[in-house]
């Protein structure tokens, strides 16, 4: 067991998970007590009042992101929704070798899905990216091939917070007749993402990067557009139009229902915050230190996310001069893990430097004096390591 600290460090972790926002926990509490009935129960009161709290969340999703209500998914995360968005697609279309195109830098829960997808008869091109991170479009319309069903590119990237240009891609899709899915756990809540503009058929969410629960999330399913096919890939019940059996998680529903209305009313204003704290931070660092690299572009990319590497240094030793500071040295996924990411080698960093990378991701909560003290902290730990 980890001791617990006598004080909780500042947290710059945002683009791991998020806190739950007290005004998502109260509006939860209700259906974690006496609200606790099953959204499937038709007969009763207890089963109307969670059916009537799910139907509220859909709309709620569904007026963030500008989609009907209906093609709102409910799963238990964005992992969930990948696995479903591509999976479902290849089990739907497997009698013809369905080709799926994504790229390198994508969430495991893509790339990793898409991969052993191929063992159910797919054909699978992940494209690279340049050095900030950026998939060109030229390359996805030019792995087009006869059988292509499917392209998954994320909106933006958790570790070094590129934004794809997932409006051309998703332009290119349309006019070729594939299905486009994007991965936007990070994207919602900081970049506008509105479905009559960006023309996806599949949309990944999850619930903890927007201040919402863990365990919950939604694939946003658009047969608007396009009708397309998808199946199951889990079985056992008819919930969600037969293709996500299983009881209803309500709490976690009502939860991400309420973190997207927060989104639509407050998201201007916190990007702007958040977007100040970035450069302020970044100028900071690159004003003193020119070394240093950023990972990912300096416009296109989330408000919230900084990614440095540091040459000539390694991760544990900047860990311990920067002890105070929950931040990441790579994804959450990948630290502890002693593999170099696979974001960082995508883009061409090499192993060394990959290695000696921090991820900032700031977040609703994060206050003015926390950014400048962890600036503080990170001139200090440069000025110490580097020798300008
Ligand atoms: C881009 C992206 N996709 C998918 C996931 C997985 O989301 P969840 O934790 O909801 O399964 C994450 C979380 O790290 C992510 O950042």
């Amino acid at each position: 067991m980890q001791p617990k600290p006598l004080t909780m460090p500042i947290y710059m972790d945002n683009n791991a998970t998020t806190a739950v926002d007290p005004r998502v926990l109260k509006a939860m509490e209700p259906y974690l007590a006496a609200e606790f009935g099953n959204a499937s129960s038709a007969s009763h009161a207890y089963g109307w009042q969670a059916a009537s709290a799910v139907k509220k969340a859909r709309e709620q999703v569904s007026s963030l992101l500008g989609c009907r209500a209906a093609d709102v998914l409910w799963t238990s995360g964005a992992t969930e929704s990948n696995n479903l968005a591509i999976l479902g697609v290849v089990r739907a279309y497997c009698k013809q070798k369905p080709h799926i195109i994504t790229q390198a830098t994508e969430h495991k829960a893509v790339i990793e899905v898409a991969e052993a997808s191929q063992e159910w008869g797919s054909e699978v091109t992940v494209l690279p990216v340049d050095s900030e991170g950026l998939v060109r479009v030229e390359d996805v319309r030019k792995a087009i091939q006869p059988n292509t069903v499917l392209i998954s590119i994320m909106m933006a990237n958790n570790e070094v917070g590129t934004i794809q240009p997932v409006e051309e891609i998703a332009a290119i899709c349309k006019e070729k007749g594939i299905i486009f899915h994007t991965d936007a756990a990070q994207a919602v809540g900081k970049c506008g993402l509105d479905c009559n503009s960006l023309r996806a058929d599949m949309i990944s969410l999850s619930g903890h990067k927007i201040y919402g629960p863990k365990g919950v999330g939604a694939l946003i399913v658009r047969k608007l557009n396009r009708d397309f096919e998808l199946k199951p890939i889990l079985f056992g019940g008819e919930q969600e139009n037969k293709l996500r059996p299983g009881t209803l998680n309500v709490p976690g529903i009502v939860g991400l229902g309420e973190a997207c209305a927060i989104i639509k009313s407050d998201m201007k204003d916190e990007c702007a915050r958040l977007r100040h704290f970035q450069t302020r931070m970044l100028s900071a660092v690159q004003e003193r230190f020119p070394t240093v690299k950023l990972n990912g572009p300096v416009q296109e990319r989330l408000c919230n996310n900084l990614s440095f590497s540091i040459p000539d240094l390694h991760a544990d030793e900047m860990a311990l001069d920067m002890s105070g500071i929950a931040f990441s040295s790579g994804s959450a996924c990948n630290s502890g893990n002693p593999k170099p990411s696979h974001v960082l080698q995508a883009m061409g960093v090499p192993d060394t430097l990959a290695r000696s990378t921090l991820r900032f991701g700031m977040g609703r909560f994060t206050t003015e004096v926390e950014v400048e003290k962890v600036i503080d902290k990170l001139l200090k730990m440069l000025e110490k390591h580097i020798k300008n």
